[in-house]
């Protein structure tokens, strides 16, 4: 049998597909399926930035305290013993989580500012959380935010949860930056365990008959991959953190290609809405095939190997343009 045991950041997984944040890992009763399915580890359901300041903002309004709410206010937050909706939930999802499941368990905050919520990191340890992964998402959509001012954030936000907390901190990004490749060197040096390659945003559509604006679809396609595959390649060894790839990965397919790429592990999620969760085992039952298949018995036999840097013909991942496809297509 083929070892598909990973490393993730600090953490050893015994397999290198994820269930990634979504609304499938909202419940116990899911959680323990994908452990069931062979899933390496969960990462929880998104707690938002704002529901944590707003609970905070309620506690406090309660309390007599205006909307504002200074550094020392939230060190009172954290003694105060009323109610606490939200975070209280999320809590309780986690304690739950780690008295249910043998994997690890990964707790999601998703957020765009370093403010007041980032104490929050340190009640997920608390609850016995193995990693927490911080959703950064930043569109730099601001005609008056230099490149410098966007990417500034990050660095705080990672800054500042790790005051906060001695776990394993994982950071899901986009590919908003004026320069990918440098930026995210950078972030793998700030003592995050893993980069997560990429968020998938919201994205905005058009009805042209109703003539408003409609949303474009939640779920990937598995032509969604190439963004993820092409960074991964570039990045893989030239990085210290882990590189976990996400968008686009539906089946064993995607899957190897993104361990040849370089990628430690990936994680999924719309093909788990699309196929169910047991469908989680059969990609790693495929993994498994392919492996014995090409003789390799463990993941690190071929990790890595067509990445930016080990491959033959490295320009491949720099190419831009369709030159010889574009000239001669289609063909008759
Ligand atoms: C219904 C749904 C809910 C999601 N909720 C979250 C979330 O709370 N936090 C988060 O970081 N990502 C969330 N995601 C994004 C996924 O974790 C993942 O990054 C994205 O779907 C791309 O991966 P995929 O191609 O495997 O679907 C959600 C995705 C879906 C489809």
């Amino acid at each position: 049998m083929a070892d598909l045991s990973t490393k993730y950041g600090s953490l050893k997984l015994k397999s290198p597909v994820i269930a990634g944040s979504s609304g499938l890992t909202d419940n116990i009763e899911n959680m323990i399926q994908l452990e069931k399915a062979g899933a390496g580890a969960i990462v929880l359901k998104s707690l938002f930035e704002e529901e944590i300041l707003k609970e905070m903002d309620i506690q406090l309004g309660a309390m007599g305290a205006n909307t504002f709410i200074y550094p020392e206010t939230v060190d009172f937050y954290d003694y105060y013993d009323g109610p606490r909706e939200s975070t209280t939930t999320y809590l309780e999802l986690v304690r739950k989580a780690k008295t249910s499941l043998a994997i690890p368990v990964i707790a999601s905050i998703n957020c765009m500012d370093a403010q007041n919520w980032t104490y929050f990191p340190g009640r997920l340890e608390e609850a016995g959380a193995d990693a927490v992964e911080l959703n950064i998402f930043n569109i730099p959509s601001d005609l008056n935010k230099s490149s410098e001012e966007n990417e500034k954030i990050y660095f705080e936000i990672i800054r500042e949860v790790q005051k906060q907390t001695k776990l394993p901190l994982f950071v899901k990004l986009s590919y908003y930056s004026s320069s990918l490749a440098t930026f995210l060197r950078k972030v793998s040096e700030s003592g995050v365990d893993g980069m997560i390659l990429f968020n998938r945003f919201y994205n905005p559509d058009i009805d042209i008959n109703k003539l408003e604006l409609t949303n474009g679809g939640v779920l990937s396609t598995p032509g969604d991959i190439y963004q993820s595959l092409r960074w991964i390649a570039i990045m893989a060894k030239r990085v210290d953190c882990s590189l976990i790839a996400s968008t686009g990965v539906h089946d064993a397919h995607g899957l190897i290609r993104q361990l040849l790429a370089g990628a430690d592990a990936v994680q999924v999620a719309s093909t788990l809405y699309t196929n169910g969760i047991p469908y989680l085992s059969a990609i790693l039952n495929q993994l498994e095939e392919w492996m014995n298949e090409k003789g390799y018995s463990k993941l690190d036999d071929f990790k890595g190997m067509l990445c930016q840097s080990e491959a033959d013909n490295p320009a491949v991942f720099s190419r831009t343009q369709f030159m010889k496809y574009f000239r001669g297509f289609p063909k008759s």
